[in-house]
């Protein structure tokens, strides 16, 4: 088929309003320690697509995997099975030197990037790094980079000298944007980028992370613990729990099924008092996180829990348009 033809089918896909996968990640696991018995898994069984220019929430309980599954995306960590494949090239077995041709393009904000840079680093520094790494301008224009992406993330020059140390938390976390926004790629995933701050410079950065997303065309796996900051800022949310799918929704919201979600939801904070008592605790409390060794993997914390779920994991099923659910009793589509 020549190129013409395949840019044809492509271009009326677009037209038909079909979106284009930039991630698609197919039954990837991650086991740290392969020698311990039964093996525990931090990532289990996770296929998912993240679609060109979309904000992907990833929402959970410390420890289910979130932090681990955006390294895989990245291959900062390598997948104990399974592949991963961006902008339809499987990158699953890619060496380091092959990663480094494509790493300008998938950045990270790191969880807590904002204490751990390197105190005796400038941010001048700190920005030139991936710069250094990656790119062969003269310092001249490095700095002229530089100091248009601080423009962007509303900083400027003056904090070129500046060590991290003598900036708050929330210029910190400006520097810690600009520094993986450097480089121009394509897909960011942004690890707790508006944890730890307060509410009004949430909404800044959440903000300038909407800004920066148009205008440099970017998609993000956005993974934090602050429901209303994902309900903000992305189109799609997918709930994890020790490392399994539990539901895939457009928001975290009155429409969602999944009873861990539920109990997620019934965990934030609701400003009307009169709607606070309609969400009442939905976990069973005072159960070990432990990953049971068959059947659902919520079974030990859900107040609904049947024989089936003791010795069967539900899969992930389509609910309704863009709704999955992996649950044996609340999924209208299940068989
Ligand atoms: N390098 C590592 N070696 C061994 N175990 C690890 C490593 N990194 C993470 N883990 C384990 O994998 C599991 C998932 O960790 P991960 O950091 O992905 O969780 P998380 O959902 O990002 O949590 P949090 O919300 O607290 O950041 C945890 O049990 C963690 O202890
Ligand atoms: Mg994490």
């Amino acid at each position: 088929m020549s190129i013409l033809s395949l840019c044809l089918i492509q271009f009326f896909n677009l037209k038909k309003g079909e979106s284009v996968n930039l991630l698609e990640i197919k039954g990837v696991y991650k086991c740290y320690n392969e020698k311990q018995k039964p093996k525990v898994y931090a990532v289990h069984n996770i296929s998912l697509n993240i679609k060109k220019g979309e904000i992907l929430g990833l929402v959970g309980e410390s420890g289910c995997g979130k932090s681990t599954l955006g390294k895989m995306l990245l291959k900062l960590e390598q997948p104990t099975r399974g592949r991963i494949i961006f902008n339809r090239h499987d990158i699953t077995d890619y060496s380091f030197n092959q990663m480094r041709k494509i790493r300008n393009s998938m950045q990270m904000i790191f969880q807590g990037t904002a204490n751990a840079f390197n105190p005796y680093f400038t941010v001048k520094q700190i920005i030139s790094e991936p710069l250094n790494n990656y790119s062969s301008e003269s310092a001249e224009e490095k700095e002229k980079k530089i100091v248009a992406m601080l423009e962007k993330v509303g900083l400027n020059h003056t904090y070129l000298t500046r060590y991290s140390q003598e900036m708050s938390g929330g210029q910190r976390q400006r520097v810690g944007i600009a520094r993986a926004l450097i480089l121009n790629p394509e897909f960011v995933v942004c690890d707790e980028a508006v944890s730890s701050i307060d509410y009004a410079l949430k909404r800044q950065i959440l903000t300038l992370l909407i800004d920066l997303k148009r205008q440099f065309d970017l998609t993000y796996l956005f993974i934090s613990h602050d429901i209303s900051a994902v309900n903000k800022i992305c189109d799609r949310v997918v709930v994890m729990y020790l490392g399994n799918i539990m539901e895939i929704i457009s928001g975290i919201n009155d429409k969602v099924q999944h009873p861990y979600t539920k109990a997620l939801l019934a965990a934030t904070l609701v400003p009307d008092p009169k709607k606070r008592s309609k969400n009442m605790v939905l976990l069973r409390e005072g159960e070990e996180l432990k990953i049971p060794e068959k059947g659902c993997v919520f079974q030990n914390r859900c107040l609904y829990t049947q024989e089936v779920c003791k010795t069967k994991q539900p899969a992930l099923v389509p609910h309704n348009d863009e709704h999955y659910i992996a649950c044996h009793f609340c999924c209208k589509n299940r068989i």
